[in-house]
This record gives structure tokens, sequence and C-alpha cells, in this order.
């Protein structure tokens, strides 16, 4: 239409004139790049607004047997060669802003003084000891954790590791209403731009140089998954039915409860696998969306590509990957304006890869930190740390986890730690409740249902040593 072709063409100009803006002759290439892959993606987002392009209910079906495999059925293979293909990345690109961080969310402290990072790095340091490999670890950054991520690895320099790190994009924020760049010149403030999703992953391994590096190394495959997912280590079984089977693709999928019925599912649309994501499904439908009969699995992130494949994507121009629109108001100068950002998840991908297909893996390897709540779980006894995994207590094997709810007092880190200084003992707790002004000493134990909840003007501090087993305690009542 005649609306879409003038955004484009206005876009095109600004653009053109933002790249005018670069004075470092190097940075020039780069910039140029990242905003033809930026016009790219606006202008496609252009049309399938205009189009009003979306998925037709009636044809998604659950996904045919051969493309969910169960994770129990994969045989021991047990090919330590295949190691010598394997690389690991990590995504860490985003910001711990939902948990009142300032940097990235990697380096939050989990355990013994380790952030995600730490942990991510130990894990892979002890399967290169274990199994006599190599296998490097990638992270993806973003320009808003690329600073602080650097200084932490220094100190893995001299480890039996290899540590790279490349960039993802950085892409303009547009005006909701003019649909125009927010940046002004190149070196415009950091709320002028975004990470444009971890979808970004295929350009920026390409364009980095980094998947070249890697498939001269003899690398094929590529272990992805979210740098808050402590569950998501190497697993040897998944990486030898990769290579057995000949899949580009493998997603690791896993049962579905009624506490994650948000997450994307595989399914099967007109022969092919694709993720389908709750911002996708028309209103009417998202009950059935949620349903857990259904759509029984949910994607975790973790991700096994063939390397070569992504390449051939890449330079043919062919990942299309569903675009997320994410509206926001950020500050800028003095003025809060509203904004839109185009986003992409590296998950909806799949359906451009050969033999793509889903294993639905058990629940220990989705294990995320979203919320101060998560971060309560992982950090307590429930779980034991070993060579930088997360292991479940057996006892607590077959158990759900437990159900945890902070309040807001609890949301940013800060706020959690100097509350909850030492945690709380919770092998035999099934839910928690915390609102309000409440501190908890040391040496506390929870068991069964315990509810604390502190009104406004008020100060619960549970004590050192205190065993709460199914209470509720309200001010200084104790029922
Ligand atoms: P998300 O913010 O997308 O987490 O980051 P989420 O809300 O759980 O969404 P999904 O369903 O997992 O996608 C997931 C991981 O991706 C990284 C984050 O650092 C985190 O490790 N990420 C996110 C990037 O690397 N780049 C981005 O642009 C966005």
């Amino acid at each position: 239409t005649t609306a879409t072709t003038v955004a484009a063409s206005q876009m095109r100009n600004a653009l053109n004139k933002l790249a005018d803006t670069v004075e470092d002759e190097e940075k020039q290439q780069r910039f140029e790049n990242e905003m033809d892959s930026f016009f790219s993606l606006f202008r496609r987002y252009l049309t399938e607004k205009a189009s009003g392009t979306t998925l037709d209910w009636e044809k998604i079906r659950s996904p045919s047997a051969d493309e969910v495999v169960a994770y129990s059925k994969l045989p021991e293979l047990e090919n330590k060669n295949n190691l010598s293909k394997l690389a690991v990345l990590k995504l860490n690109g985003g910001l711990g802003t939902s948990m009142g961080c300032v940097g990235p969310k990697s380096v939050i402290e989990v355990r013994d003084g380790n952030t995600f990072l730490d942990l991510s790095v130990r894990q892979i340091e002890h399967l290169n000891r274990h199994y006599d490999a190599d296998v490097p670890l990638l992270l993806m950054n973003s320009f808003n954790t690329d600073k602080d991520t650097e200084k932490i690895i220094k100190k893995y320099q001299g480890h039996r590791i290899r540590v790279k790190t490349f960039n993802q994009s950085r892409f303009p924020r547009i005006y909701k209403d003019s649909l125009l760049p927010v940046p002004e010149s190149y070196d415009d403030s950091l709320e002028s731009w975004y990470p444009p999703g971890h979808g970004d992953l295929f350009e920026s391994l390409v364009q980095s140089g980094e998947l070249d590096a890697l498939l001269a190394q003899g690398r094929e495959i590529l272990f992805v998954s979210n740098g808050d997912n402590l569950g998501a280590t190497v697993d040897t079984k998944i990486l030898d039915h990769m290579i057995e089977t000949g899949a580009e693709y493998i997603m690791e999928l896993t049962d579905k409860t009624r506490a994650d019925v948000k997450g994307g599912t595989l399914i099967n649309y007109e022969g092919q696998v694709r993720l389908l994501e709750i911002a996708q499904v028309p209103k009417e439908h998202v009950e059935e969306f949620k349903s857990i009969k259904k759509f029984k699995y949910f994607n975790t992130n973790n991700l096994w590509i063939n390397l070569r494949a992504i390449k051939e994507l890449v330079e043919s121009n062919a990942i299309e990957a569903e675009i997320i629109p994410n509206q926001k108001t950020i500050s800028k100068g003095s003025s809060d304006i509203n904004v839109l950002q185009l986003e992409t998840a590296v998950g909806a991908a799949i359906r451009h890869f050969k033999g793509a297909h889903g294993v639905v893996v058990p629940r220990s390897r989705f294990l995320p930190v979203k919320t101060c709540s998560d971060l309560l779980l992982v950090k307590s006894d429930l779980f034991y740390l070993e060579s930088g995994a997360l292991k479940l207590d057996p006892t607590r094997d077959g158990f759900a986890n437990p159900l945890i709810k902070l309040g807001s007092h609890f949301k940013k880190v800060s706020g959690f730690q100097s509350r909850i200084p030492h945690m709380p003992k919770i092998l035999e707790l099934d839910h928690l409740t915390i609102t309000g002004n409440v501190t908890l000493g040391r040496g506390v134990t929870l068991k069964g249902t315990v509810i604390i909840v502190c009104n406004d003007g008020e100060k619960i501090d549970i004590p050192n040593g205190s065993i709460l087993e199914n209470v509720v305690v309200t001010g200084n009542l104790t029922i």
C-alpha cells in the first residue's frame, strides 16, 4: 500500500542520515550492515501489518509422533568424539531489569559466591575435564551487557575453557506514532537503541565472524540456552541423537503444568513444525492455547542447532522469524515517549531447518530464574551444586518444587538479599507466601504451607532458628 511505501522510504532516509553520523571508518561497515538488517525487519513488519497475516487456527495440529521424541527413548550411544563437534552458547544480551538489576542478569550471585556466568563456565570446564574435550563457550552479549561481562570473564584466562564473546545487533527504537527512528546520531544515548531479541543470534553469529571460526575448528552443532537457565547443561545423549538423526535443529520441550501456560509450544502447521507463541494466538483461542491437553509441552529455549545450516539460511536471507512488536515508554531528555521495538525469538526459526523436532526432556533441564522467588529456590537447600550444575536433593525427586510467592518488597535483588540474607531450609516446603515488610533470620526452617503477611506500617522479623510449619503469620499474631 502507499502508506507502507511511504513509511519504508522515510525510514530508509532516516537510516541513511544516521549512517552519515558515524565518524569512525572501522565502525561504518558494521553499522551499515546493522541498519540494513533492521530495515528488512522493519519492512517485513510493515507488510505483515498491512496484510494482517496471522495463523489460520484451524490448520494448527499437535506435532506428529516423529516430531516430538521422549528423552527417555533416546539410546545411550556414548560417542565421545561428538563433543569435538560441539560449541555451547549462552544468550547474554538481556538485562536483569525485572529483578531490579542495573547490569546483565548473568552477574547476579546464585550460589556460594558464583554468578550465573561462573556456573556456566564451571559446567563446561567440568565437561572438558571429564571427557578430555575442548568444548568452547560463547556468550552473545549486547551493547547493554558487554562491558560488565568482559570484566567478569577476564578471570577465566588460564582456565581449562575457551570463552569467546560477540555482540548482537544494536537496532534503533522507533517512535510509535511516526514510525521514525528515535536515535539522531550513531552516538545517541543508550535508551535510543535496543537488542532485538535472541532471534538475532543467527545474523550476529555470522556477521561477527564467529560462525566461520567455529566451522573452521570442526564444530558442527551449537547448543544454545538462556543465560538464566541453570538446568541447561550439555547432554551428550541429545548431542548423539542430533548427530545420529542428522536433524538440523532440536528444541528441548518439557511437560507443561498450570504454572507455565504462557510458554511457546511446538505445533505442526501445514506439515511443518513451528513454534506457537501466545502473542500469535487470536484472543478467542487463548484459553485453548493455555490448556495443557491440546498443547502438552512448552519450549525451554534449550536448542541444538546445526551451524552449517545457520550459515546457509543467513546467507540466503531465508530466516523470517515472527516479529514480536514490543511497546515501551522510555524517557528521553525530559519527556516520556512511546516507542516500539521489533524483536524476534531464536525458537521461531525452527521451521526453516530440516529434520527439526522436539525432544521432551525432564523438568530439571529447565530451571530459569525470572524473579527473586526463583532465586530463593535455586539458592536453597532444595538443590546442591555439583560441578557447576544444580542438582535437586534426592528426597524431593518426583515432587513438584514448592510454590514461592514473594511480595513487592522482594522484587529487587537488593531487597531480597537484605530481607533474606540467609536462605531458609525448605526441603519440606510446599507453599510459601511472604508479603510486606518481612525479614527472615538465620537458620529458619519452613515446612508445609507457610504464609507471612505483614500489613502496611508494620514489620515482621522471623527470629533466628525459627521452625514454621503450616502457619499463617500476620502482624504480631501467630495463628
Ligand atoms: P528473555 O528476556 O527473552 O527471557 O531472555 P524470557 O522472558 O524468559 O523469554 P523467553 O521465552 O525465554 O525467550 C531469555 C534469554 O535471552 C537473552 C537473555 O539474556 C536471556 O538469557 N536475550 C534476550 C538476549 O541475549 N538478547 C535479547 O535481545 C533478549
